[in-house]
């Protein structure tokens, strides 16, 4: 059997990691700003995740949602603690698509109503209302079209306020940062709207904080600088530092009910140890804090390139745009200077590192990216 040949892959083995580097299987060490994808949120095989990972599997690593499982409870109450929202409710599942799949189910069962809005440039992940609610036509199937999304420009106000006495709105769904679609930051005077019509008219707002939550954006959710409380938070990435997890946070106006979600695998011993090993490091290392320092920094030195057409982000999500011309440079950053960073168009570098990153870090970078930029 071969590999269904679905993701354009750069020509390296990764054969160790620790913090923010990366070594291949030559020796070759990186410097990673990717983070697998905004995935790495305490750095690499951090030595108090690899602990609580490895005695968890020694005890019990999994056991389904059918017995009492105190870890679950414990992440719970530590997240709600970390995220500022105490009486929100918490379901685990296992990435972010499925984090935002029940999301958009629990809001319609909640309201029963059906219209989704969602905004162009959206990513929401790839299962069937995920996808359906992703603005990529190219990664939608047949069977996943459907009537019941709406997509509306970003940062349209007009536009909503008219969806709204259009529609019988169920939820609206919106990324505090989006990623994918080129690291755009929602307006707090945008995100306050999206809060005042879902209240006027009974809908619910998803925040989709799978890419832009967990510190990244330098508070634990990205929608918390506009000051709004959304009804659901929908998570993954960051979660587990690389063990799959996903979760939405819920406000406590939704009232559970038996067998109205569920998963097999959704927050299992492992998962569990690997989430609570995550926030116990971003609270004792100050994470959150050092993203938003760290992330600042980066920011002012990169708007100091004049080639630099754009910077954009909040902490350590960073968009930096650049003329078509220097498309090449993230490669060169990749194979001469040996620095992992992401991609949204190709002109578009996205830094989503560890939220550990250090200036020290940071420096290195900037020194590579001035150079390639002085070419
Ligand atoms: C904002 C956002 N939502 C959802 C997803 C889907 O997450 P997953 O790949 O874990 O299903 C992604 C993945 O990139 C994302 O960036």
């Amino acid at each position: 059997m071969k590999l269904f040949d679905v993701y354009p892959i750069n020509d390296i083995i990764i054969e160790k990691a620790l913090g923010s580097n990366v070594w291949d299987d030559k020796g070759t060490q990186y410097l990673d700003l990717y983070g697998g994808h905004a995935v790495i949120s305490i750095g690499h095989t951090h030595p108090h995740y690899v602990k609580r990972l490895t005695d968890q599997l020694h005890k019990v690593g999994f056991y389904s949602n059918s017995v009492k499982m105190p870890l679950q409870e414990q992440l719970a109450t530590m997240l709600g603690k970390v995220s500022g929202k105490e009486d929100y409710q918490l379901f685990l599942c296992n990435s972010g698509a499925e984090a935002n799949e029940n999301a958009l189910k629990l809001a319609s069962f909640y309201n029963g109503k059906k219209k989704i809005i969602a905004f162009r440039k959206a990513f929401h992940g790839r299962t069937s209302l995920a996808v359906a609610a992703t603005d990529n036509p190219k990664i939608v199937a047949p069977v996943n079209e459907t009537d019941n999304v709406v997509f509306l420009p970003w940062e349209d106000e007009a536009a909503l306020e008219q969806a709204f006495l259009q529609y019988e709105v169920s939820s609206v769904i919106i990324e505090g940062i989006q990623g994918v679609g080129g690291i755009n930051v929602a307006s707090e005077s945008f995100l306050r709207k999206i809060r005042t019509l879902c209240d006027q008219y009974n809908a619910v707002f998803i925040a989709d904080s799978v890419q832009c939550g967990y510190g990244r954006s330098g508070k634990f959710y990205s929608h918390d600088h506009a000051g709004v409380q959304a009804d659901i938070y929908s998570m993954a990435k960051g979660m587990g530092n690389g063990f799959p997890i996903g979760a939405i946070s819920i406000a406590p106006k939704f009232q559970p009910v038996y067998g109205m979600l569920g998963t097999t695998f959704g927050g299992n011993h492992l998962a569990c140890a690997a989430a609570l090993a995550v926030l116990e490091v971003i609270q004792e290392e100050k994470l959150i804090e050092n993203a938003a320092a760290v992330g600042a920094y980066l920011m002012e030195q990169l708007r100091t390139f004049d080639k630099v057409i754009e910077v954009r982000g909040r902490g350590l999500m960073i968009g930096i745009e650049l003329p078509a011309e220097l498309a090449h440079v993230r490669k060169e950053l990749l194979h001469t200077h040996k620095i992992f960073t992401g991609e949204a168009k190709p002109n578009v570098i996205r830094l989503l590192p560890s939220l550990a990153l250090t200036k020290a870090h940071a420096d290195e970078f900037l020194a590579a990216f001035g150079k390639e930029l002085s070419k």
